[in-house]
């Protein structure tokens, strides 16, 4: 029926879009990384390695709807563990996904985080922002540093990254998602499928999404992901659509360990990498 909002747009700036990326992004069951960042966590505070600052910075960059934050938050609910002298800032460059993560968090855990609009590309005012002088532990998850597509953000990134992590303790776990992979160039995205997939809201009453034309070019190492996303409701009388998004998200693509050259140029130090199930966890910290 009417078509009454036609628009170009990412995944990430409406709350009806919002509510469509948590319906089919990675979610606990088919990603493990929060317990992994779980046990990185309870690493860096062991007393045993070296006495921790207090109080100990997370910063979860790109906290998109809080996933990794809520994940983290479970399993210190599961070990009783009250994340005493911990601050989170949980920030985002987006702010309708922050107010969807403020609503998904625990009440547990609410008094400790911050939700803070910010850019990954200016980490220094976030941290003005904040109060705090330092990060302990900063997550980038899930490839989200494919958003830094344009020529020079990668590196400004992790200049900015050098500058707020705790001198010799503070460490960055920055992940490169398999399918951001130059190699695995086939691969879209985490999420591609084929046709047209229509999917119910869990919140909105009687929306549903309907989307399609699913399609990805690569030009300089960079892939246009585009489909189209009706949001459509529907009624005793028929299904009215209320917008047509016309999604378009440029994903930088990574050739494997690229980001550890990359990393020494912007003052960081290498120090490990490990694997998860679809991604590769770089780690970083500061050099002096
Ligand atoms: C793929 S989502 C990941 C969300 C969440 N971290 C997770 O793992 O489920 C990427 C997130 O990064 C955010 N983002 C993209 N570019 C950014 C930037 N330059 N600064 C801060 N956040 C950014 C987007 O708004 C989005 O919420």
């Amino acid at each position: 029926m009417t078509i009454t909002k036609a628009t170009m747009n990412d995944l990430y700036s409406s709350p009806y879009l919002v509510d469509y990326y948590d319906l089919v992004a990675p979610n606990s069951d088919s990603i493990d990384d929060a317990s992994f960042y779980w046990r990185v966590y309870q690493e860096l505070r062991s007393p045993l390695l070296k006495p921790p600052r207090e109080p100990f910075i997370i910063m979860d960059l790109g906290t998109g709807t809080g996933r990794v934050i809520q994940g983290l938050s479970n399993s210190a609910a599961m070990i009783g563990d009250n994340f005493f002298n911990t601050k989170v800032l949980g920030v985002d460059n987006a702010q309708h996904m922050l107010d969807k993560a403020a609503q998904n968090i625990d009440s547990l855990f609410k008094e400790h985080v911050s939700w803070m609009l910010g850019s990954a590309l200016d980490l220094e005012s976030v941290m003005a922002q904040s109060g705090y002088d330092k990060v302990d532990l900063l997550i980038f998850s899930i490839g989200s540093i494919s958003h830094l597509s344009e020529k020079g953000q990668p590196e400004k990134f992790l200049e900015q990254v050098s500058k707020v992590l705790a001198l010799g303790t503070g460490r960055a776990y920055i992940s490169i998602y398999d399918g951001s992979l130059l190699q695995k160039s086939e691969q879209i995205a985490f999420h591609q499928p084929k046709g047209v997939t229509e999917i119910k809201s869990h919140i909105f009453p009687n929306i549903m999404y309907r989307e399609f034309n699913h399609r990805g070019d690569i030009q300089d190492r960079v892939k246009d992901v585009k489909f189209e996303l009706q949001v459509v409701e529907q009624t005793e009388l028929g299904d009215q659509v209320l917008e047509t998004n016309n999604i378009s998200m440029k994903m930088r693509q990574w050739e494997e360990d690229e980001l550890v050259p990359m990393s020494s140029g912007a003052g960081l130090n290498f120090v490990e990498k490990a694997r998860g199930k679809h991604e590769t966890f770089y780690v970083f910290s500061a050099s002096a």
